[in-house]
């Protein structure tokens, strides 16, 4: 089948090593490691068909950001931009990284999933669905809430992601 490359962006400890490792091995670790840049490869269906995802794990901590070159960004196919709907600072950060993407593949019609990840904090919500909904609607973008904790919405988001880069 097709082979397609998953750009992870985001703040730093927003969850997106996390959200990697749910979808990789349906598992969860509570510490936290800062990542410079990991990639991984699986091999998944959708719709009936097979595709080999790429899936790239950005670093989100401005110390190791600048390691990471515009060249992801423009290999990438789509794009799972990851806040914590706990933390207004990383909802703030998102229309940064989604720039980046539009300015590196030189088009704002993109695959983008805006994932609001952390469900699972909804007592420490400080950012509304409705605020995050119409940032995904200005990226031309899919809306969803995960949590890598649980497994909440986790494969969803990525099937969204394949079905979006699919249809483009
Ligand atoms: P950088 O690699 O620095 O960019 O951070 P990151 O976005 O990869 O964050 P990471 O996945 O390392 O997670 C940061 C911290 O948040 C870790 O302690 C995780 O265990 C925790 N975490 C990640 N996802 C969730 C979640 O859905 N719910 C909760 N409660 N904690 C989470
Ligand atoms: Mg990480």
């Amino acid at each position: 089948g097709e082979r397609f490359s998953i750009v992870m962006v985001g703040d730093g400890a927003v969850g997106k090593s996390a959200m990697t490792l749910r979808f990789l091995r349906d598992q969860f670790h509570d510490e936290y490691d800062p990542t410079i840049e990991d990639s991984y490869c699986k091999h998944i269906e959708v719709d009936g068909q097979e595709y080999t995802l790429d899936i790239i794990d950005t670093a989100g901590q401005h110390e190791y950001r600048g390691l990471w070159n515009d060249q992801f960004l423009r290999a990438g196919d789509g794009f799972i931009c990851v806040y914590s709907l706990a933390s207004m600072g990383s909802f703030q950060e998102l229309v940064g990284f989604r720039d980046q993407i539009w300015r590196a593949k030189e088009s704002e019609d993109i695959p983008v999933v805006v994932a609001a990840n952390k469900s699972d904090l909804e007592e420490d919500r400080t950012v509304s669905a409705e605020v995050g909904q119409e940032f995904a609607r200005m990226s031309n973008a899919f809306y969803i809430e995960t949590s890598a904790k649980t497994g909440f919405n986790i494969n969803e988001m990525v099937l969204e992601l394949v079905r979006q880069i699919v249809r483009t």
